[in-house]
């Protein structure tokens, strides 16, 4: 259930400043790592599926157009976003390593991410920022989501499984502004808000098809794939509860205003809090 809060609809940037943290998980150990069910562990899997090449292409792209820009707030925003991705990027390919050690065919997975990356790679370079940000609009609302309920997820997951997809939804609330602030920097307002709405709705179906095209290929390992019971845990998840689909529509359609900012929804309270729980005061670059 989503944390009541207020939009911030003057808020047009990001207010919280963060560094990327070099840290290592060991994240993956246990088959069916989601409260012993084979199918939501699935799920998170197809996730982390698509993140080594997805954040590859979202730094990419990023780099292609950075140096259009001479703000020295948004310059050193980008660093750190380019650093934590990186480094995201490594650890789900560890992750998904052992999960491939387990039986599950994650390495087909990754190569099949980076071939729909390489459609995506002959757009123009503002086309690209644009599936861009609306990727990260997808991480960052689901891992909102995710933030929002991770107490129940503590209470279904193993330590480490938690403290890696928590301290990536941190980091993806973080600077989910960053490739946001980029590309309006460096677009029209008319182009800007064109290429906002292309890329939400390509990525939307996109996103969604290999996602489910991930998942089924995982369960059909488990012999799960025409199973009714294990998709219907699976979409119980996506729209019920915690219904993360469901749950972040609102954000999904206020990306359609034409004012809207990822910041007007002000949860920054998550960051703290987590921040607070690991031991970090509020200014601290992390090492
Ligand atoms: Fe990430
Ligand atoms: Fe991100």
């Amino acid at each position: 259930m989503s944390t009541p809060r207020s939009e911030t609809p003057s808020l047009s940037r990001s207010e919280i400043p963060f560094a990327a943290r070099n840290r290592h998980f060991k994240a993956g150990q246990e088959k069916y790592w989601y409260n012993g069910d084979p199918a939501v562990s699935a799920y998170f899997n197809a996730l982390s599926a698509l993140f080594p090449a997805g954040e590859t292409f979202f730094c990419d792209s990023v780099r292609a157009l950075r140096d259009r820009v001479d703000d020295p707030k948004l310059l050193a925003e980008v660093k750190e976003f380019l650093a934590q991705e990186a480094i995201h990027s490594r650890e789900h390919h560890i992750y998904n390593k052992r999960i491939t050690e387990q039986g599950y065919p994650m390495d087909k997975l990754e190569r099949r991410s980076e071939q729909m990356q390489a459609m995506g790679r002959l757009l123009p370079k503002k086309l690209q920022l644009g599936l861009t940000i609306a990727l990260e609009h997808y991480t960052a609302i689901i891992s909102d989501c995710l933030l929002d309920v991770r107490g129940h997820f503590a209470a279904h997951v193993t330590p480490t499984d938690y403290e890696f997809w928590i301290w990536h939804c941190v980091e993806e609330t973080e600077h989910k502004s960053v490739a946001y602030d980029l590309l309006r920097a460096v677009t029209s307002p008319l182009g800007f808000y064109f290429i906002r709405v292309f890329s939400l709705f390509a990525t939307t179906l996109s996103f969604n098809a290999i996602l489910m095209w991930h998942i089924w290929t995982l369960l059909k390992v488990d012999g799960l794939q025409w199973n009714a019971r294990a998709w219907g845990r699976i979409l119980h998840y996506q729209w019920v509860f915690p219904g993360a689909w469901r749950v972040c529509f609102p954000a999904w359609l206020a990306w359609l205003k034409p004012g809207f900012h990822p910041w007007q929804d002000d949860n920054r309270e998550h960051v703290a809090t987590w921040k607070a729980e690991n031991g970090e005061t509020e200014n601290a670059s992390a090492a």
